[in-house]
């Protein structure tokens, strides 16, 4: 059988990172984390020095930086030459500059091409914010978790992290390159009022009416 894959998008804080992994537990699937990825990428201009509003600059870092993506446990990994950022990942530093290295065209080309290739490894539950509108545009399996803002920033306060979700959105949906949109044919949920069981269930029931 084919491998499938299914699509979660949504802004920052609407659940979908803890839906795709219980997901992806539950269906025995392998689950990718795409803002790992570009997270990775900011990181390394903190550790080169580079200004990751400069793309000339971070274009030249990824021909000298290797970024190699794997899988453990069932969950995708990246190391950065080598190194696994681990909880760095989630610094404030980093927030406040990968909303710029994501908008390179240059980046998300790498990216979603070693995005693209997790398909061979196996059926993939993928998050992001363009995993329905260019990584697998013709997935059947597409959803899109959001939650109003007010929700989003009490879960982020609630895990004890700094981050200006309203300012990363805007900058996410105006970019040039794959904004973040409802992609064409997704499923729209709305998480605010809802426990993350309510929205695997709901998740489970769009799949079983798609496959
Ligand atoms: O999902 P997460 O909040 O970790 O994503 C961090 C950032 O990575 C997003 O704010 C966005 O700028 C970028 N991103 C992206 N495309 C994806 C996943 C993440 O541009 N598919």
């Amino acid at each position: 059988m084919e491998n499938i894959a299914i699509a979660i998008d949504g802004p920052a804080a609407s659940g979908k990172s803890t839906v795709a992994k219980t997901l992806a537990k539950r269906l025995g699937l392998i689950m990718v984390n795409t803002g790992a990825m570009y997270r990775a990428v900011a990181w390394a201009t903190i550790q080169k020095d580079v200004d990751p509003a400069d793309s000339e600059a971070v274009i030249k870092m990824l021909g000298e930086v290797e970024f190699s993506c794997g899988v453990s446990d069932n969950l995708s990994t990246i190391l950065v030459d080598g190194v696994d950022p681990g909880d760095a990942l989630r610094q404030d530093a980093v927030n406040q500059r990968v909303s710029k290295v994501a908008a390179i065209p240059e980046v998300r080309e790498l990216l979603v091409q070693r995005q693209r290739d997790y398909l061979q490894l196996g059926s993939v539950v993928m998050e992001g914010r363009d995993i329905g509108s260019v990584v697998f545009p013709d997935t059947p399996f597409k959803i899109y978790i959001d939650a109003s803002e007010e929700v989003r920033r009490q879960r982020r306060a609630a895990e004890g992290i700094v981050d200006e979700l309203g300012k990363r959105d805007e900058e996410d949906s105006k970019r040039k390159t794959a904004p973040l949109v409802v992609a064409e044919g997704a499923v729209k949920i709305d998480s605010s009022e809802l426990s993350i069981e309510q929205v695997i269930e709901r998740v489970l029931e769009i799949l079983k009416e798609r496959g």
